[in-house]
């Protein structure tokens, strides 16, 4: 025992100054730690009111957070500057002034109410805009005309109302953009109309009842489209139709009571659909078999959901029987995806329902009659 301790202080020896026994894990991030912010503090022990600095070859990056204290300047260098959970309602428009080379800039949770026209044009070089979680009811016009680098715009849980198409005017590399979480009713003809890049669009949680049949006509590469939570009723014909990049697509937790036969016609490589929580009792022929590459096993590789719809379960859903029963391995919630009429099909799940409709034999693999036992519609 004792030969082996001294074994070990001898070609360890800072055992010996850490006398509590620091966790050799900790103190290497302590350590890695230091050698970052000791430059930097130049010896001085951190104030609980200065923001955090961090440099790189590309410039600083500076972190402001509660009990922090906004300095009035930030260095000339900053390339990332990230001021959040402040009550700041209002920001001076020359805040950014004198940090041309930013490229991020995070301003969360901060009560903010508006912004000035001019707020940006200091940094043309912006590529990310966080304003998540502020109180804005509105944008100026012309803020974004000199943001032609801005990428990801994040407006997610704000107080909008409406939307300008002014507002976003001078965006031209727009790949994300999200406006979740604020109180859309409607939104303007033509107002994604420029941004062919964007990738990402979040609508989510608003409270759209329907959709400019051209919103997505100028976006055609997207990958990702949240339109859940709000109080879409129709899904029209056209309005998916030019997106063979879309992978996820959600319309969960609307109102949907219909979506139309080609609908979903232009999505080659969906690998992920929720449709739940919406009010389908029915889907038209040839929807589902309209998804994924033609001639192709239907991909949808992240898997489906249609749960939490009141199904009637009759011969008008002969179509998306079969293809249940051919992608059942991709289905979410069997159990809270439930027929509520006819009667004689009441409390079945839809797929013990497709497989006795569609190979009799089947049901047997698969233990059909205990599939129906369990069926939960959610929200009861
Ligand atoms: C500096 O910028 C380059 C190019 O944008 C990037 O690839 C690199 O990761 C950055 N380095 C640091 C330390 O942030
Ligand atoms: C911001 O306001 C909230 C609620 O009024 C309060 O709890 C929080 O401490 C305030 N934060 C700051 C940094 O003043
Ligand atoms: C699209 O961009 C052009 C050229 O910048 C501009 O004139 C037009 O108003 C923009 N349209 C929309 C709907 O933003
Ligand atoms: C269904 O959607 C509505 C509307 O968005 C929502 O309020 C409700 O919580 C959702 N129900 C379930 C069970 O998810
Ligand atoms: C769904 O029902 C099946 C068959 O009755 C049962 O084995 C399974 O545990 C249920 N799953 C859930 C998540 O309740």
């Amino acid at each position: 025992m004792e030969k082996r301790e001294a074994t070990m202080s001898s070609w360890s020896p800072e055992r010996n100054q850490s006398p509590r026994g620091l966790d050799p894990h900790f103190s290497r991030t302590l350590f890695l730690l230091l050698l970052i912010v000791a430059p930097l503090a130049q010896g001085v022990t951190p104030d609980p009111e200065a923001c955090q600095v961090f440099q790189s070859d590309n410039g600083s990056s500076i972190n402001c957070h509660p009990p922090a204290k906004v300095p009035q300047y930030f260095p000339a260098d900053t390339i990332y500057l990230s001021v959040e959970f402040f009550n700041l309602t209002q920001l001076p428009p020359d805040t950014l002034q004198g940090i041309p080379n930013l490229q991020e800039l995070h301003l969360s949770s901060n009560g903010l109410e508006s912004l000035s026209a001019n707020f940006l044009l200091p940094v043309p070089q912006l590529k990310v805009l966080d304003l998540t979680h502020n109180a804005l009811t509105r944008l100026p016009p012309g803020l974004f005309w000199g943001s032609a680098a801005l990428h990801t715009l994040v407006l997610k849980e704000n107080q909008l109302e409406v939307l300008e198409t002014l507002w976003l005017h001078g965006l031209k590399a727009l790949r994300h953009l999200d406006l979740s979480g604020n109180h859309l009713r409607t939104l303007p003809p033509g107002l994604l109309a420029n941004f062919t890049d964007l990738r990402i669009l979040d609508l989510g949680n608003n409270q759209l009842e329907t959709l400019p049949p051209d919103l997505l006509r100028g976006p055609v590469k997207l990958e990702r489209l949240h339109l859940e939570g709000n109080r879409l009723r129709v899904l029209e014909e056209g309005l998916l139709v030019p997106q063979p990049n879309l992978r996820y697509l959600f319309l969960n937790d609307n109102q949907l009571t219909m979506v139309a036969a080609s609908a979903f016609r232009g999505l080659k490589q969906l690998d992920m659909l929720d449709l739940s929580n919406n009010s389908l009792t029915s889907v038209p022929k040839g929807l589902w078999t309209s998804l994924g590459q033609p001639g192709a096993a239907r991909d949808m590789k992240d898997g489906f959901d249609i749960s939490g719809n009141p199904w009637i379960c009759d011969q008008n859903l002969d179509d998306l029987y079969q293809w249940l029963v051919d992608n059942k391995d991709k289905m979410f919630f069997r159990n809270n995806t439930c027929c509520t009429e006819p009667t004689a099909m009441k409390g079945q799940t839809l797929l013990a329902a497709a497989m006795s409709h569609v190979k009799p034999t089947a049901g047997v693999e698969m233990g059909g009659n205990s599939l129906a036992e369990h069926c939960t519609p959610l929200g009861n």
